[in-house]
């Protein structure tokens, strides 16, 4: 914590330490807002696979902590690591058709300006992010069960039959959020996770293995292959040693209790089969085979009730089709850090007044990335409608569909947030004084 004394006399509890709870951690504890964390594991932990961040949340990390920027430029891989692809630098994915008449053939190659594809294993930067958090704020072990609001805070109850109270709680504790639950019981019932209609395969290679597997330019440049009922994806991660590779497919059922289940080798090749050369030559070099279901959440009519809150995967858990849904919980933890380092923000209803405005500014933008990464999916399996297979109406829908959730002016958002929060306080202020 910051030597300055705080301005407020509240502390904000953070239940679940991934990232979206760790850069709001970090950027609360930069504007000297007291925190602590309650994470459920014995130690933050991340899988070893790749992660993909989008321009507006790269530009969102240095307002959160320049050394949130700093670990991600240290951590990143770009395709200026592949000597030889200097000139892919401002490409996000070269876009390859998997089946059809033009198999194997590049459809076109995706520009995001101006920092093109940017990417990173996971748990490299979950762990850079530990290092910014002083670990006497974080007790492991304690798996939330559900939490109670009182007349003067909110009583928390953990699996292991512990309590706490809290002033303040914003749930960073993803999908299956138990604060979500807690504060929205009703609407709880029956918006649950669902299945997607998409599972997944996953893995990691090393380049040789790739580069064997797909030749040079397909395993360093970023590759989306778009296919019948089915696409793929591919890209570099640590400085181009390793690509990370997944295989989707649409299926409306998944009969199963686990989102992750091991399958037969024939299965995969299967669900590969019509996915043409590269990925009749990836499966066969993919190790034991696991399906991921694809999982999202419902919308909700509100991320926060009184002095709780939700964000990240908690209050939009989206598909990973357009790899927005980390950065999404980035862009959340910017705008609330941002509304609580206010030094107007002092009391309890402050907290009520800036969680309103988090609610505002937030939920329609990252709603949308849900409703969107799902056409998105339709869109890479060939059966958007509209669009189909049809190479022209492809190009324009990929050129075009991102820009509004790459192009968001990044300060504009915060300070929209701020302006609603001045009116939430100002409202109450004038109720109280009446
Ligand atoms: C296949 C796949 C690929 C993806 N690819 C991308 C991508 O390329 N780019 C991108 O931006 N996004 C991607 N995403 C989405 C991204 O992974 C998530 O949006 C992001 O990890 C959400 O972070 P979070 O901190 O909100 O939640 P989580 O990462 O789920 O973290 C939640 C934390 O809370 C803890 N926790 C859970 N329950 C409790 C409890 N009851 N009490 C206490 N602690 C608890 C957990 O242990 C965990 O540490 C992908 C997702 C999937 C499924
Ligand atoms: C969907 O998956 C199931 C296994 O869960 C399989 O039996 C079925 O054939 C698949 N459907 C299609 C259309 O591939």
């Amino acid at each position: 914590m910051g030597s300055a004394s705080p301005h407020q006399n509240f502390t904000v509890t953070i239940i679940g330490g991934g990232i979206g709870g760790l850069t709001l951690a970090v950027g609360l504890l930069r504007r000297n807002v007291p925190v602590r964390i309650f994470e459920a594991s014995s130690a933050f932990t991340e899988i070893g696979l790749g992660l993909s961040i989008g321009p507006a949340a790269h530009r969102a990390m240095p307002l959160i902590d320049p050394k949130i920027r700093e670990i991600y430029d240290s951590l990143v891989t770009t395709h200026a690591d592949s000597p030889g692809y200097e000139s892919y630098a401002q490409t996000w994915f070269e876009i390859v058709w998997a089946s059809g008449v033009h198999e194997g053939d590049l459809l076109m190659d995706l520009k995001a300006l101006p920092s093109g594809q940017t990417t990173l294993r996971r748990a490299d930067f979950l762990e850079a992010l530990v290092k910014l958090i002083p670990l006497g704020i974080v007790q492991f072990g304690k798996r939330l069960a559900k939490l109670e609001e009182t007349a003067d805070g909110v009583n928390l109850q953990f699996d292991d039959g512990t309590t706490a109270t809290a002033d303040v709680v914003v749930g960073c504790d993803g999908i299956k959020s138990k604060v979500k639950e807690s504060m929205l019981p009703e609407e709880s019932k029956d918006k649950q996770p669902q299945y997607s209609g998409m599972y997944g395969y996953r893995t990691v290679f090393d380049m040789d293995k790739m580069v064997q597997a797909v030749g040079d330019q397909r395993a360093r440049v970023s590759t989306m292959y778009i296919g019948d009922g089915a696409y793929g994806i591919s890209y570099p991660i640590m400085r181009a040693q390793k690509v990370n590779v997944g295989l989707y497919i649409l299926n409306d059922t998944w009969d199963s209790d686990t989102w992750v289940r091991p399958v037969k080798k024939e299965d995969m090749l299967r669900d590969a089969s019509k996915m043409g050369r590269y990925w009749k030559s990836l499966v066969e070099h993919m190790p034991d085979p696991s399906q991921w279901a694809i999982f999202e959440h419902p919308a909700l009519s509100t991320y926060t009730r009184s002095r709780v809150a939700i964000l990240g995967d908690a209050a939009h858990a989206s598909t990973p089709h357009q790899g927005a849904g980390a950065g999404q919980a980035i862009e959340d933890a910017l705008v609330l850090a941002e509304l609580f380092g206010d030094p107007k923000v002092r009391s309890i209803s402050d907290v009520k007044a800036a969680f309103k405005a988090y609610d505002d500014v937030r939920r329609p933008r990252s709603q949308r990335v849900v409703t969107s990464s799902k056409e998105g999916a339709y869109l890479l399996c060939l059966r958007l409608e509209g669009v189909g297979n049809d190479a022209d109406a492809l190009k324009k829908a990929f050129q075009k569909r991102l820009r509004w959730l790459w192009d968001l002016d990044v300060q504009a958002h915060v300070d929209e947030a701020k302006h609603k929060m001045a009116e939430y306080m100002h409202h109450t202020a004038s109720l109280q004084a009446l």
